[in-house]
Formats: structure tokens, C-alpha cells, sequence
């Protein structure tokens, strides 16, 4: 009897491994690759998986009025992305940090100045919130360390995987522009510098930073701003790097412990959720 208890439990086990090995493998297979006027290309996928991502993208029923919405958005600026392309085997890449450290090394780099998980990270971050699911996220800036500055459109719906994520910022770096295939609309941008320009009047810039002097308490803060005033977040994108602050309003530290920049964002967005009743 336990024997055949035995049997039956390995062969769960080997179907359980074989179905996580078909799913990794149709997560893959849906790898976009850009067109040579820099739109994004996806591969069709089976029906199922289509009506269930469609399912999972769907908008919430809103909880706002239109006025509300217009009245109540938050942009984003990512301070010095660690985001770096290189030579790898005669072909320009943007490593992934974690998978590609051994050339990074090889070729005598700094494996700090190529993470872009970082930037992966805090973006999943802001795309996935329901705060952006609300449509309350206005516009996400990126600048990265080298001087480049692009915008990422809060509908765009970023690779899951570093890899993939890598590849995306690559064409990004070569063509300037990423487009949807059907409707050719803009995802992501490079655009000029300064990034206040985009802007929206009556903005009000914060600068997160883990080493200001003014500690406080961002809920507290946060619901002392009127919903008329456009609120923008500087985070640093970089290992250690402090972000710019020359153009900030208020810098403020949200806890005296060093948070990750998906830390940090993810305490914004809920602190909007709660301010703007988002659940
Ligand atoms: C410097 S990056 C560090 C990146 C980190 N290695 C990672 O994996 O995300 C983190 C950013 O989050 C923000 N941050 C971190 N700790 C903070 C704190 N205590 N208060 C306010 N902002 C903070 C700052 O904008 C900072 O630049």
C-alpha cells in the first residue's frame, strides 16, 4: 500500500515538472523583438493564455470621477539608471547584471554600473501598482547615468524577465523610439533634456533620498498636499548613487533605513492608494 501511495505521489511530481517546464517555455517563446521602425513585435500566443492575460489586464471598474482622475496623477523620475550597453561577442548588449557579471569582469568593468534590474524592478513596481491600474500614474521618466533621459508611457507593459527587459532597452538605445505593432503608438521615447519641461504646471517635486536631513512621515506629508498640486517623485536607479537635486522642491528620507528604489516606490504608491482610496 505505501508503495503505491509512493508511485502515485512521484508521478504527480513528474507531471507537476513537466507542466512548470511547458508554462517557462510559452513564457519565452513570447520574447518581442523590435521592427525596423522600432515597433514592438509579440508572438501569438495560445487562446487561453490570451484570455487569461486578458483577464488580468483588464482596467478596474473606476472608483473616481473623470474629474478626479485629471485632477489626481503622479509622475515618476528615475535618477541615474545604471543602464550600459556593451561589446559582447562583436554584437553591442545591454548585460543583465546578474546573468552576464562574468564578462562584465572579464572585460575589467564594474559590474555596479550595469544593473539594470534595478530600473526593472522599481518600473514593475509603478506599472503593476493599482494606483497605475486607476490610471493615475501620469508620466515615468528614466535618465540614465550616461546623460540619456526616455519616457516610459504608464500603459506599456513591461517584460517580466531581466532578460527580456535587457533586449527592450537595447533597441531603446538604437532606435530612440518603441512602438506598439497594430497601432503604432509610442511606448517609449528618448527625449531631450531637462526633464522639468514635461512637466505639468503646479508640480511639486520630491526627491526621495535616504540621506536628507528632513525625516519624515510620508503619510502624514502626503495628505497635507492639495489633490490640485501635481506631485513628481525623484528615485535613484543606481547602486549607491544619490539622486540630482537641483531640481527638486522638497527631499525628503521616508525611514531611516536604506530602502531599495522598488521599496521606496512601492511605500509611495500605497500611501497614494490610501490618500485616494484606490483598493
Ligand atoms: C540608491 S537606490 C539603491 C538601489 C538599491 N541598490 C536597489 O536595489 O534598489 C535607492 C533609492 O531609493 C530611495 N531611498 C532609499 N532609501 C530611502 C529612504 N530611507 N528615504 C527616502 N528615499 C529612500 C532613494 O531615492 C534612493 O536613491
Amino acid at each position: 500500500m505505501p508503495l503505491l501511495l509512493l508511485m502515485m505521489f512521484s508521478s504527480l511530481m513528474v507531471e507537476n515538472c513537466v507542466e512548470e517546464w511547458q508554462a517557462l517555455n510559452q513564457s519565452q517563446m513570447m520574447l518581442k523583438a523590435c521592427s525596423a521602425d522600432g515597433s514592438l513585435k509579440r508572438k501569438k500566443e495560445p487562446e487561453a493564455a490570451d484570455d487569461e492575460r486578458g483577464k488580468r489586464n483588464e482596467i478596474p471598474e473606476l472608483a473616481l470621477t473623470p474629474h478626479e482622475i485629471g485632477r489626481r496623477k503622479v509622475n515618476f523620475i528615475f535618477d541615474n539608471a545604471a543602464i550600459k550597453k556593451t561589446l559582447v561577442k562583436k554584437k553591442w548588449k545591454v548585460p543583465c547584471s546578474l546573468d552576464d557579471a562574468e564578462i562584465i569582469l572579464r572585460q575589467n568593468k564594474d559590474v555596479n554600473q550595469y544593473r539594470c534590474d534595478i530600473l526593472h524592478e522599481a518600473l514593475r513596481a509603478i506599472l503593476d501598482s493599482p494606483l497605475n491600474r486607476y490610471g493615475l500614474v501620469g508620466a515615468i521618466y528614466v535618465k540614465i547615468e550616461n546623460g540619456v533621459l526616455f519616457e516610459v508611457k504608464p500603459q506599456v507593459r513591461i517584460p517580466r524577465t531581466l532578460q527580456r527587459f535587457c533586449g527592450l532597452m537595447m533597441n531603446l538605445l538604437e532606435k530612440s523610439c518603441i512602438r506598439t505593432e497594430g497601432t503604432k503608438e509610442v511606448l517609449l521615447r528618448v527625449i531631450q533634456e531637462p526633464v522639468t519641461r514635461y512637466l505639468p504646471t503646479n508640480s511639486h517635486i520630491i526627491g526621495l533620498s535616504h540621506t536628507s536631513p528632513k525625516v519624515v512621515n510620508i503619510e502624514d506629508y502626503l495628505s497635507a498636499v492639495d489633490d490640485d498640486i501635481n506631485l513628481t517623485f525623484v528615485v535613484g536607479t543606481s547602486v549607491l548613487g544619490e539622486i540630482n537635486q537641483q531640481y527638486v522642491d522638497d527631499c525628503l528620507t521616508v525611514t531611516n533605513y536604506p530602502l531599495s528604489a522598488k521599496g521606496s516606490i512601492g511605500m509611495i504608491c500605497h500611501v497614494l492608494e490610501h490618500k485616494w482610496n484606490i483598493f
